[in-house]
């Protein structure tokens, strides 16, 4: 009976399960021209994400301006050489990944909105953001495009404070860096060994 109902459940969201196991990280992007209302779709998909006591505390940039995109490109290059965190090949190469993109969407924890200052507040903050993020990945992947996670804003948050006027109550915490997709995602085996049933 049980079997059944599973059964019955997956012919049902067959769509929905294959978007999530099939989602990856494709970073060889094409332009393409997202129209408003996607790039709204994309943002309610993030808001509509899970968080902790519903506190919802998170605001999002999204960059669909080619100046704008070409200037952080560039920003993060010359940065990313200065501070030592790349050599020239590798600055390069993120370079042209993120001013291929057509649409870079930047999420932030606003600790304003946070139930208290506690480490732990902060970390289901934190937590709430991931779950955002994912959700832009799997929204993305499911309207074909292509998409990626990056951790520059939560590295690097001066440059994105500076760029995007945030203010100070608000931290960056990841971008994620859309466009058509130009290439076949990295092959990833799923490990099963983290698996377990009923206890350790
Ligand atoms: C917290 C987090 C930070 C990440 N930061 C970066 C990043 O800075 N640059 C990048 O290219 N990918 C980044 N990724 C993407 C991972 O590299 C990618 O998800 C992982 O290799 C698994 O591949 P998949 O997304 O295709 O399943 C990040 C992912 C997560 C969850």
């Amino acid at each position: 009976m049980q079997n059944l109902i599973i059964l019955t459940l997956l012919k049902n969201n067959v769509e929905c399960i294959e978007a999530i196991l099939s989602r990856r990280s494709i970073r060889k992007l094409a332009e393409i021209n997202i129209d408003r209302g996607t790039v709204e779709l994309l943002l309610r998909a993030a808001a509509s994400a899970p968080s902790a006591h519903n506190l919802q505390p998170w605001e999002f940039i999204a960059v669909d301006d080619r100046r704008i995109i070409e200037s952080l490109a560039a920003i993060l290059r010359s940065e990313y050489i200065k501070s030592g965190m790349a050599d020239e090949i590798k600055a390069e190469r993120t370079y042209s990944v993120i001013r291929s993109a057509s649409l870079i969407i930047i999420g932030f924890l606003n600790l304003a909105r946070l139930r208290d200052a506690s480490p732990l507040e902060k970390t289901l903050g934190i937590q709430s953001l991931a779950a955002a993020a994912e959700n832009i990945l799997l929204a993305a992947h499911c309207l074909g495009l292509a998409a990626h996670w990056r951790a520059v804003p939560l590295a690097r948050p001066d440059i994105f404070r500076t760029l995007f006027n945030v203010p100070d109550s608000v931290e960056p915490q990841w971008m994620i860096v859309i466009g058509a997709p130009a290439g076949k995602p990295r092959d990833k085996p799923v490990r099963s060994d983290v698996f377990h049933f009923n206890q350790w």
